[in-house]
C-alpha cells in the first residue's frame, strides 16, 4: 500500500490541507512531520471550514489516525484549543497521536521570536512569531523540551530549571526583559502534559508497523519547499525542513518505504513574509488576485504577496523533492483573467539563468522571463473531469506539466473536498 508524501512546492499555502483531507479518506495514518503552529491548513468539508495549525488534516476521517510526528514542534496551548474547537464542531479527535520525541514550544521561544525579529529591523524575516525559529534552534542546541519530558515531572523540572536559567540570562542581560519564573512555567506545562498524555506514544514504531502491515500512510508537509532552510530563499526561510528529507527525518519512515511524493502548487504564486519573489505583482493584477482568492494568511491574517507562477522555482522544487506527481490548486482563481503569465527563465545582467540561484541577493536581482497563456474566461469550479476543462485551461495545465517536467495527478477547482478533478 502507498506511503505518500504531500509537500508544498512553493512558499507555503498551496492548499496542502485540502489535498490531505481529500486523500486521507483512503489512508490509515496522516503524519505531520515538520513545522508547528506557523502552519495554517484550511480544510472545507461536511464538518465546516477549519484552519488547522497543528492537528493533521486527516483528523476528519474516523479511520485515519492523525499523528503529530517527532519532527513537528508542539505548542500545547494551541493544540488543546484546536482540539476543543474540532470537538465543538462534532469532529472526533480521539484518534490523534503525538510523538514523545516532538519538541515543545515554550513561552521563551515566542518571546525570543519577537525580540529577534525586532532586532533584525529592516531585515526582519516576517516570521509568524509562533516561536518556531527559537524552538528548532534549541532542538539542535540540545536545549529543547520534548513532549515526553512533560510526562516525567522530576526530569521536566530539572531540565526546565537549567534551560530557563540560561534563557533568563539572555532575556535580562541582552534584551533587558523580565525573567521568566521556572515554577510558573513548570506548573502550566505539567497541566498541559496531563491533558496531552492520552495521545502521547512512540509514534515512529506505530507508523513503521502500519507500513509493514501494508496500510496507507500520508505524510502531510507544512510550509513550502522554498522556505526550506537548505534549499529555500535563505535566510528568509522557516526553521525545519518542509521537503522530502524533512518527511523522513520528521516521521521515522525509511526512505525506501515512500511510494509517491506529491508536490502541491497553486496555479499562481504567493508568499507571506519577507524575502525575494521574482514574479511578485505589485500592481492591480496582484491586488486583484489577492482580493479574488482571499489571499490572507491562515495563521497571521497578513495579506499574501501574489504573483505569476514561477516555473524556474517550481522546476527546482520538483527536482529536489523528486515529485512523482503534481496537485495543482486554485485553478478556478484564474478563470476571469484574459491572459496568464508563467515565468520560464530568469535574466540576470543580460544573461539567462538555467538554475534557481542559491542566494537571496542574486534571486532578488533576477528578472522573470514570461511566457503568456491565453485565459479561458469560463468558470471551472463545477468541473470534475479533465475532459470538461476549457481547452485553454487544459493548455495552461499542460504548459505547467511540461515546464515542471512532472505529470498532474490532481487539479483543484475550489476549496471544498469535492471540487476536485482526479486526473490519475
Ligand atoms: P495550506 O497551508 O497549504 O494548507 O494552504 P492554506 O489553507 O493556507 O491556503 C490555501 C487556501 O486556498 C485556503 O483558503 C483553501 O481553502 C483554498 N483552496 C484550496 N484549494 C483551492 C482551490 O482549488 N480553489 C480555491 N478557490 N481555493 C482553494
Ligand atoms: P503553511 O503550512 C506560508 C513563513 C513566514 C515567514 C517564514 C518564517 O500554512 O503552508 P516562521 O514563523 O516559520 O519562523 O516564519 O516562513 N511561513 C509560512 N508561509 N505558509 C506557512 O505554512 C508558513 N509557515 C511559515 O511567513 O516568512
Ligand atoms: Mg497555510
Amino acid at each position: 500500500m502507498p506511503v505518500v508524501v504531500i509537500i508544498g512546492g512553493q512558499w507555503g499555502d498551496e492548499g496542502k490541507g485540502k489535498i490531505v483531507d481529500l486523500l486521507a479518506e483512503k489512508a490509515c495514518y496522516t503524519v505531520r512531520f515538520s513545522g508547528g503552529d506557523n502552519a495554517g491548513h484550511t480544510v472545507v468539508n461536511q464538518f465546516g471550514e477549519f484552519k488547522l495549525h497543528l492537528t493533521p488534516s486527516g483528523i476528519f476521517h474516523q479511520t485515519c489516525t492523525a499523528v503529530i510526528g517527532n519532527g513537528a514542534a508542539v505548542n500545547p496551548a494551541v493544540l488543546l484549543r484546536e482540539l476543543s474547537e474540532l470537538k465543538r464542531s462534532g469532529v472526533d479527535t480521539s484518534h490523534l497521536l503525538i510523538s514523545r520525541r516532538a519538541h515543545v514550544i515554550m513561552p521563551y521561544h515566542i518571546l525570543f521570536d519577537r525580540l529577534e525579529e525586532k532586532g533584525r529591523g529592516e531585515q526582519a524575516i516576517g516570521t509568524t512569531q509562533k516561536g518556531i525559529g527559537p524552538a528548532f534552534a534549541d532542538k539542535v542546541a540540545r536545549l529543547g523540551i520534548r513532549v515526553g519530558d512533560l510526562l516525567d515531572h522530576d526530569v521536566f523540572y530539572r531540565r526546565l530549571k537549567q534551560v530557563i536559567e540560561h534563557k533568563n540570562t539572555i532575556l535580562t542581560k541582552v534584551y533587558g526583559a523580565e525573567p521568566l519564573s521556572v515554577d510558573e512555567v513548570y506548573r502550566t506545562y505539567i497541566e498541559y502534559g496531563k491533558e496531552l498524555e492520552p495521545f502521547v506514544q512512540d509514534t515512529e514504531v506505530i507508523i513503521a508497523d502500519a507500513i509493514r502491515a501494508g496500510k496507507m500512510v500520508l505524510l502531510e508537509g507544512a510550509q513550502g519547499s522554498l522556505l526550506d532552510p537548505d534549499f529555500g530563499t535563505y535566510p528568509y526561510v522557516t526553521s525545519s525542513s518542509p521537503t522530502i528529507g524533512g518527511a523522513i527525518l520528521g516521521s521515522g519512515i525509511a526512505p525506501a518505504a515512500i511510494t509517491a511524493c506529491l508536490g502541491v502548487f497553486k496555479a499562481y504564486a504567493t508568499r507571506v513574509g519577507s524575502g525575494p519573489m521574482p514574479t511578485e505583482l505589485k500592481d492591480e493584477t496582484g491586488d486583484f488576485i489577492r482580493k479574488r482568492a482571499q489571499e490572507y494568511g491562515a495563521t497571521t491574517g497578513r495579506p499574501r504577496r501574489c504573483g505569476w507562477f514561477d516555473a524556474v522555482a517550481g522546476r527546482f522544487t520538483t527536482c529536489i523533492n523528486g515529485f512523482t506527481g503534481i496537485a495543482l490548486t486554485r485553478l478556478d482563481v484564474l478563470d476571469v483573467l484574459p491572459a496568464i503569465k508563467v515565468c520560464v527563465a530568469y535574466e540576470l545582467q543580460g544573461q539567462r539563468l538555467k538554475h534557481f540561484p542559491s542566494n537571496s541577493e542574486t534571486l532578488s536581482r533576477c528578472q522573470p522571463v514570461y511566457e503568456e497563456f491565453q485565459g479561458w474566461l469560463a468558470p471551472t469550479s463545477g468541473i470534475r473531469r479533465l475532459a470538461d476543462l476549457p481547452l485553454k485551461a487544459k493548455r495552461y495545465v499542460e504548459g505547467l506539466e511540461e515546464l515542471l517536467g512532472c505529470r498532474m495527478d490532481i487539479i483543484s477547482v475550489g476549496a471544498s473536498r469535492e471540487q476536485t478533478i482526479m486526473v490519475r
